[in-house]
């Protein structure tokens, strides 16, 4: 069980909130985020006014991108320290991540999670590090409920609609998305230009280079290993994920910024209600689970109580719905969120008072997302785990055997004492034979 990590950044003010005398209403101190609300009057004759002047938020890491000159300005090199050293530590123990950015449009997910050329983001740093792995990329978007393949060869004009389908076991996929091979860090910069210069991206009165689409650069990391002197692989899966900005809707767009606006926006609130009844969720399964415990321990109650209901809040406290295919965004995430994954996201914020009520927003959903608990699994090679488990049980049985032995060694009692020894033999040449040890994709042909 693992909550959901979530950091905080917050960009420097843009040149429109400085124009505007933009104020900065926001402030970090270590892992808490304060946000100013300025209408708020603290004088005393404003007595009765039941809002509050200053909420503070508790995250997992606050990042405050203002200021250079300030001491605790937190850099793209910072965030990658804590963020992406995470992600690659995870997946080098073979647990899937998703690590994706949420925020109000213009507030800096875009670089954050890919950075410019003078300040390279998250992804391209952690591709770098990943070079000792064996990689394979995909990189997709989804613009206006639909997916497209952002790596798909040049020479194929046509925009493609892929379909996404449900894996029994490995969940949701995409249908027919290109898997491209690197070898060097060179080519992983090269896919990922050529995926971002495919992106769709427009201005609008924010943000002359608003994202309009989703997009997931997901990285297929394989590692050859030897676990108790045996070949074997780590696999898993990072998925990087850059949102497209939420943005109240201008009646003075054209109609496709429109379509855009209201597609975003309804993938955006799927993902508000996915993260906010998962983190419902996951509060009801924890008091169940400290309830299981207290009638464990002895508790006064005595009621066992099972994952679905509990003993006090009865039918309100069941586990709600998921509505995780209402949006495409959702159900690709779906494992990421809430399933086998560890899961980091960053809220990017700006610090103008004129961003107030999405700044407000941005960190009510963030402090949501926190709650939610996930069940990330090691992805193990079955090979490996086969051998384990007869180890497991040789060490076991050899156990037995010499707890027997010990017992009886004045009057053996030689026919079971054979049977173990067979039992034994048998598991021995299972982990030994070579049928079982499948040939590694390292491994060179002989
Ligand atoms: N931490 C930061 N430091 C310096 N500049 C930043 C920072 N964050 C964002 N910016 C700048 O602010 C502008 C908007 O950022 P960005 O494109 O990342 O926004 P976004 O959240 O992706 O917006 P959208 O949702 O519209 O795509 C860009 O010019 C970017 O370079
Ligand atoms: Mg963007």
């Amino acid at each position: 069980m693992a909550n959901v990590q979530v950091a905080v950044r917050v960009r420097p003010l843009n040149e429109r909130e400085t124009k505007e005398g933009g104020r900065i209403i926001v402030e970090v101190d270590d892992k808490v985020a304060k946000i100013r609300n300025l209408k708020v009057d603290d004088r005393p004759d404003s007595f009765g006014d039941s809002r509050e002047k200053v909420v503070a938020f508790s995250f997992d890491y606050c990042y405050w991108s203002v200021n250079p000159e300030d001491p605790q300005y937190a850099s793209q090199d910072v965030v990658f320290q804590d963020l992406g050293t995470e992600v690659l530590s995870g997946a080098a123990r073979g647990y899937n991540i998703c690590l994706f950015a949420y925020g109000q449009t213009g507030s800096g997910k875009t670089y954050t999670m890919l950075g410019t050329p003078a300040s390279v983001g998250l992804t391209p740093r952690i591709c770098e590090s990943n070079c000792v792995a064996f990689l394979s990329f995909s990189f997709l978007e989804i613009y206006n409920e639909r997916v497209r393949d952002l790596l798909k060869q040049s020479n194929q004009k046509k925009s493609y609609t892929l379909r996404v389908r449900e894996h029994p076991e490995m969940g949701p996929y995409v249908e027919g998305l290109s898997q491209h091979v690197v070898t060097n860090y060179k080519q992983v910069i090269q896919l990922l230009e050529e995926g971002i210069a495919n992106r769709i991206t427009a201005a609008t009165h924010v943000h002359e280079a608003s994202s309009r689409s989703h997009a997931i650069f997901t990285i297929h990391y394989t590692q050859a290993i030897l676990e108790n002197n045996l070949p074997s692989e780590i696999a898993s899966k990072i998925n990087l994920v850059d949102l497209a900005g939420s943005e109240k809707a201008d009646p003075s767009y054209c109609k496709d910024r429109i379509t855009e606006g209201a597609n975003i926006n309804k993938s955006l609130v799927t993902l508000g209600i996915v993260i906010s009844t998962l983190a419902q969720n996951s509060q009801v399964f924890s008091s169940c689970q400290s309830l299981k415990s207290t009638a464990n321990t002895g508790g006064d109650s005595g009621i066992l109580v099972s994952p679905g209901t509990s003993s006090r809040g009865g039918s309100s406290q069941r586990q709600s719905y998921i509505p995780y295919r209402d949006s495409v965004l959702t159900w690709l995430l779906k494992d990421s969120l809430g399933g086998n994954s560890k899961t980091i996201m960053v809220a990017t914020v700006s610090p103008a008072h004129t961003s107030y009520s999405e700044t407000m927003s941005t960190l009510r959903y963030a402090s949501n997302a926190k709650n939610i608990i996930n069940k990330p699994r090691v992805n193990e090679d079955a090979n490996v785990k086969l051998i384990r488990e007869l180890r497991e049980e040789i060490e076991r049985l050899k156990a037995m055997l010499l707890s027997f032995e010990l017992r009886n060694f004045s009057s053996l009692n030689d026919e079971k004492d054979e049977n173990l020894k067979e039992l034994i033999l048998r598991n021995e040449l299972k982990v030994g034979g070579p049928s079982i040890i499948s040939r590694s994709r390292f491994e060179l042909p002989t």
